[in-house]
């Protein structure tokens, strides 16, 4: 039987709006970087799609590269729109990116217009589509000219390609301002901002969350639970069925040291005093910060994405919480 969305899917989220555009996004939004390729089942990727956009998870982030192998999250991303989702494309905002290496040759990576243009191309087939809503470059590249990287942004929007343009992993200073000025000049503003940020990542306090605040840009974390880490999932040992266990998985083995696992069980005690899970907490974590439009999970089962939906009950910190926080992380 085909799928009908919850008739209330509306009333829990939370959506924010995203820097000083006109859109809003839901608090969590659901990436597809793991869990979604053609070494996963089919059937567990459409159940934890469901399971979102029954939760007002509005807001799914690809990007060209996404697997294994590349490009099979978008292909199988494409063909749950199809069977599943057809008739809502308009109740969401879906996200690709190019910036890492994607096919053999000097257009296959980085930051070319040639790439850039050419990779979306590919993307809108992959996923059926004839726009996405919000197009990223997806790392800086050392070589383009910025100039010409944010031109070629500018260019995606005026074809149509994508509604919105956004920017990842650059820094605030030298690269995040400047192609926040150039892409203004372009007249096509930059939506959004998406940087690595968790309890453990914390570089993005260190000005680029000024920056985004003070330009009206949103904010987009990615791996807000430092890849699992920061949940009840490796409080004793890495279990078989985990992204540290797995072969092709980016968390290494080495990263759950005694001693992290000592520090992820006290701040699983902070936790459970607010009555939440520590992945809870840990988004909650995120989310208090209001320049933050929306945090971007990844799951490997619908029963973690309820889980982490959880979190959006409290995301108030007291002073004292946070001091503990700190207090464990630098321990
Ligand atoms: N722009 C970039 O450069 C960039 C880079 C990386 C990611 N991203 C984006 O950010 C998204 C999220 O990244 P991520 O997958 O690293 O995020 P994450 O939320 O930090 O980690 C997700 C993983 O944590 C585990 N997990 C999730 N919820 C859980 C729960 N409630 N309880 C226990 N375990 C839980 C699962 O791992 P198991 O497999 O172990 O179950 C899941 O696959 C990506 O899909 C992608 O869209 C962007």
């Amino acid at each position: 039987m085909s799928y009908i969305a919850a008739p209330n899917r509306y009333s829990q989220m939370q959506y924010r709006r995203c820097g000083k555009s006109g859109l809003k996004l839901p608090a969590i939004s659901l990436g597809l970087w793991h869990n979604f390729g053609h070494v996963d089942q089919l059937e567990n990727c459409s159940n934890i799609l469901k399971l979102a956009f029954d939760n007002g998870i509005t807001h799914f982030d690809l990007a060209n590269n996404y697997g294994p192998p590349p490009g099979s999250a978008e292909e199988n991303f494409g063909r749950l729109l199809k069977r599943d989702f057809e008739g809502y494309r308009d109740e969401m905002i879906i996200s690709s990116k190019a910036g890492y290496t994607m096919w053999d040759g000097p257009y296959g990576d980085w930051g070319s217009k040639k790439y850039l243009v050419s990779s979306l191309d590919q993307s809108l087939k992959r996923m059926g589509l004839d726009y996405v809503d919000i197009f990223y470059h997806h790392r800086p590249d050392p070589e383009t000219p910025l100039e010409e990287t944010m031109a070629a942004l500018d260019l995606i929007v005026r074809q149509g390609k994508a509604l919105y343009v956004g920017i990842s992993n650059y820094q605030a200073e030298e690269e995040a301002a400047k192609a926040i000025q150039i892409l203004k000049d372009l007249g096509t503003p930059c939506l959004i901002h998406q940087p690595k940020y968790s309890m453990y990542e914390r570089w993005i306090e260190g000005g680029l969350l000024d920056l985004l605040g003070n330009e009206g840009v949103g904010c987009i974390p990615f791996s807000p639970l430092a890849q699992g880490m920061l949940t009840d999932k490796y409080l004793k040992e890495i279990p078989l069925d985990s992204r540290a266990a797995k072969s092709h998985g980016a968390l290494q083995q080495d990263q759950i040291t005694p001693d992290r696992i000592r520090q992820l069980n006290e701040l699983n005690a902070i936790a459970a005093g607010r009555g939440q899970k520590l992945a809870q907490m840990a988004l909650s974590w995120i989310l208090r910060d209001e320049r933050v439009t929306s945090v971007l999970v990844g799951a490997s089962k619908p029963e973690q994405l309820a889980d982490s939906l959880k979190c959006l009950n409290n995301i108030v910190f007291s002073a004292d919480e946070l001091q503990k926080i700190d207090q464990i992380l630098a321990s």
